[in-house]
């Protein structure tokens, strides 16, 4: 894949969005960009996409009364090198030390703190780097490394794509971020989604509705998810559950399973874990043909994502 192209997809995908608020606020952003022909590289362009929209909206974030966003990207070495600058306000020493950790934010209600510990994972999992530069009203710079591979590749023919069909889904969960993150992964792939901010909303939803699969976050306030499950599962046994669990429920767990639940995705959920999950537990008739689900696997053999030469 072309990390260039991903960025312009970034960019072009997201403009809507923050211009229109840039507009309404009075603020003017202006997005500049120095991309050198780069090689191409391994690396799956809905994750690196994920990374760069993280990446705007947070500079968007810092620029309440406008500013310049500035992409540069070269190959050097046996990397490439893209580094993404911002006029904004800049961190504190103490954000610039915690903002790659889950669920750090300093943007109370409005802010999941989500945003830079995915995309820290996702650049981890293509063995790259980030590196983060910060100055209190000066403004932030990102400096991603990617490895650029030893033999030459064409891109693949085919973007790994959802096999499932369209499903209804209920996302359960009290956290509005997360509800919003696994809604807008699951609306990548064409499923329809409704939400519900606690179990019990959940149910009321369940019983006057008809859905394919339910995703809970684990630890609620009330009513949690394991109950959640174990009211569904009594109701439709062989309605699938997936359940969301956090870091906290990590630390909690004795190591059991929920045995109403068919599944268990630990956050923060990448949109290929959660493709993955519900692979598993759709029934088989949902599934497409089967030549595609030859190619299910989350991160597919190099050997076939890619034609070597
Ligand atoms: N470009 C940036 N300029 C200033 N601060 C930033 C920038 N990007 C991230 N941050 C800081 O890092 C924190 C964590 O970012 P992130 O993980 O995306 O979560 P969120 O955006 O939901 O707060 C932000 O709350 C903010 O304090
Ligand atoms: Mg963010």
């Amino acid at each position: 894949m072309d990390l260039n192209d991903v960025i312009e997809q970034a960019i072009s995908r997201t403009a809507p969005k923050w211009q229109s608020e840039a507009d309404a606020a009075g603020a003017s952003i202006h997005i500049k960009k120095d991309l050198d022909g780069i090689p191409l590289i391994c690396g799956t362009p809905d994750e690196l996409r994920e990374v760069f929209t993280n990446l705007i909206f947070n500079a968007v974030d810092a620029m309440p009364e406008g500013g310049r966003i500035f992409f540069r990207s070269r190959e050097v070495g046996k990397h490439i090198r893209l580094e993404m600058s911002d006029t904004g306000i800049g961190m504190s020493e103490e954000t610039l030390r915690n903002c790659m950790e889950p669920f750090f934010t300093t943007k109370g209600k409005r802010g999941s703190g989500l945003g830079l510990a995915m995309s820290y994972g996702i650049i981890r999992r293509h063995g790259g780097s980030i590196e983060t530069k910060s100055k209190p009203n000066k403004g932030t710079t990102f400096t991603i490394y990617l490895p650029v591979p030893e033999e030459v590749i064409e891109p693949a023919d085919v973007e790994v794509e959802a096999k499932v069909d369209p499903l209804r889904v209920l996302v359960v969960d009290d956290h509005a971020a997360i509800r919003e993150i696994v809604s807008a992964y699951l609306a990548e792939d064409r499923h329809t989604v409704e939400t519900a901010a606690d179990a019990r909303e959940a149910m009321a939803k369940f019983r006057s509705d008809r859905f394919d699969l339910v995703i809970t976050d684990r630890a609620m306030p009330e009513i949690s998810g394991d109950e959640l499950a174990a009211s569904i599962k009594e109701m439709e046994p062989n309605k699938p559950v997936i359940m969301l669990t956090g870091f906290a429920d990590l630390l909690t767990e004795t190591g059991r399973r929920s045995e109403n639940v068919d599944i268990i995705v630990s956050k923060p959920a990448r949109l290929e874990d959660l493709r993955k999950a519900i692979l598993k537990v759709v029934p088989k008739l949902k599934r497409r043909d089967s030549h595609l689900s030859a190619h299910s696997s989350s991160r597919p053999a190099a050997g076939s994502f890619f034609k070597r030469k």
